[in-house]
């Protein structure tokens, strides 16, 4: 399955089968998080470790996530981890964007984490199976790219994005939403990066070419733009 097929059967796998995955497949993740894109300008720093490293995870394996303490930085996050996510569930694994597990050590610059593993945890057949908000209330446009990225996951579901579609552009833009913001607000940033990922996925889909994404504005006013051809 391609990342972009991938979008439409993806879920949040929180059952875990605990045998650890073999080094070979564990060297074939670290080559793809290696290969992973990162927003211009950012790198993030990305660790693959065991379950003995990890508190209230029940995965064998995660990924952890650091940077700097920037909403570009967190988005990166996001973006950078959605195709491991994508990728992970597309050969069969199963994966899980973590914002309550931790490492066991503490460093000031861990962000989240992405726990992954094998798993008995079927896939979803089709976009009917997700609980998210009608495209119109995350967009101003019902169209294929829309459609597709609103399947994002986000910390608790909250999708605390909008998307504005204009000639060439689309621009993600942040919009913290009600109750509960405050429990999953440092999160928020990461959930524009990995919305990110799924709206570059869909419009290389439809043989377009990402020109530039690029990151405007801080805290409330955050906002991503992605320019295409
Ligand atoms: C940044 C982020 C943090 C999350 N943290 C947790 C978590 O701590 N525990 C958990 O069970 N799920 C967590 N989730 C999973 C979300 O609850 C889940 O993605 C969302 O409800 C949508 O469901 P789906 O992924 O199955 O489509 C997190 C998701 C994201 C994107």
């Amino acid at each position: 399955m391609t990342l972009y097929e991938t979008i439409f059967t993806r879920r949040a796998v929180r059952q875990y089968d605990k045998t650890p995955l073999e080094d070979a497949e564990l060297a074939e993740i670290q080559q793809v998080l290696d290969g992973a894109k990162r927003l211009p300008g950012q790198s993030g720093r990305f660790e693959i470790v065991n379950a003995d490293k990890l508190k209230n995870a029940s995965s064998p394996h995660a990924i952890l996530a650091f940077s700097d303490d920037t909403d570009a930085a967190r988005a990166n996050i996001g973006y950078t981890l959605q195709t491991l996510d994508l990728y992970l569930q597309s050969k069969g694994y199963g994966s899980l964007w973590m914002g309550m597990a931790k490492p066991v050590t503490p460093q000031d610059d861990y962000r989240i984490l992405l726990a992954f593993g094998k798993t008995d945890t079927p896939p979803r057949s089709s976009a009917g199976d997700f609980k998210r908000r009608a495209v119109l209330q995350i967009s101003n446009e019902d169209n294929d790219v829309a459609r597709a990225a609103r399947l994002a996951p986000s910390a608790v579901n909250f999708q605390p994005w909008k998307l504005e579609f204009a000639p060439g552009k689309v621009t993600v833009r942040y919009v913290g939403r009600g109750l509960g913001k405050l429990v999953t607000l440092q999160f928020q940033k990461i959930d524009i990066g990995i919305i990110l990922k799924h709206v570059e996925l869909v419009l290389e889909h439809e043989d377009k070419t990402v020109t530039g994404i690029t990151p405007k504005g801080s805290g409330k006013s955050f906002a991503v733009e992605v320019a295409y051809a």
